[in-house]
């Protein structure tokens, strides 16, 4: 049983009202909001005031994966714009900002999250990981929808998963990046419980089909 997000980034922008509608009728637990500045990543995707405009269209929760430097700067605006989960990279600050920016998320009544890169180790979350409402492991490099699955993340994503059993196993387990219908069972098997697809999700013929495939 997981739950699924699917990644924004692969929808059509001339469409995406229609785009995000289909979500909820297709059974989507989440929207996946992907926002790049073009430096923490190399590519520029949406901002502030999109997320607000998909916020009047769906009550789907909104889960933001920030992709952009010093992420204390903006968490404010993205919570105001609607976001309902707001996870930030722990490699784009300072740990003391990142963990000021995990407590202003939850101040600002929030759901907040951590993201590792695919060359961050499990350890480097241990000082987040009682502030985490989810955890995200990126199994591709953040950047790109479109990308091989990188299976040699799922130890890490076992690890993580082991140490929330203890310190908060009501908290998600995410990962991004590369999920289809061939890779979601070993993310599953390795203890993720929100799948986000991109790319498989909008390429499915049968997107209602695809969604339950992941849920199940
Ligand atoms: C990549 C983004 C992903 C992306 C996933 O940086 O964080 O959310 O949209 O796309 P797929 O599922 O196509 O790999
Ligand atoms: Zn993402």
């Amino acid at each position: 049983m997981a739950k699924i997000a699917p990644s924004i980034l692969s929808a059509d922008f001339v469409n995406l009202e229609r785009d995000i509608r289909a979500l909820k009728e297709n059974g989507a637990d989440f929207v996946h909001v992907d926002i790049m500045d073009g430096i923490f990543v190399p590519n520029i995707s949406i901002g502030i005031p999109v997320v607000a405009a998909i916020r009047r269209i769906t009550d789907l929760p909104l889960d933001v994966h920030l992709m952009i430097d010093r992420p204390l700067r903006y968490v404010e605006e993205f919570i105001k714009a609607g976001a309902d989960f707001l996870t930030i990279h722990i490699e784009a600050d300072q740990p003391q900002n990142t963990l000021e920016a995990l407590d202003k998320i939850h101040e600002l009544g929030c759901k907040a999250g951590i993201v590792l890169k695919p060359k961050t180790p499990a350890e480097a979350a241990i000082p987040y990981l009682e502030k985490c409402d989810m955890i995200l492991v990126m199994t591709v490099e953040p950047g790109f929808g479109g990308q091989k699955f990188m299976a040699d993340m799922m130890p890490k994503v076992q690890q993580l998963k082991e140490w929330m059993e203890d310190i908060n196993p009501d908290c998600l387990i995410e990962v991004d990046g590369g999920v289809d219908s061939n890779t979601h069972t070993v993310c599953k098997e390795s203890g993720a419980n929100v799948l986000v697809a991109g790319s498989a999700y909008f390429k499915a013929a049968d997107k209602a089909s695809f969604v339950k495939l992941i849920q199940s």
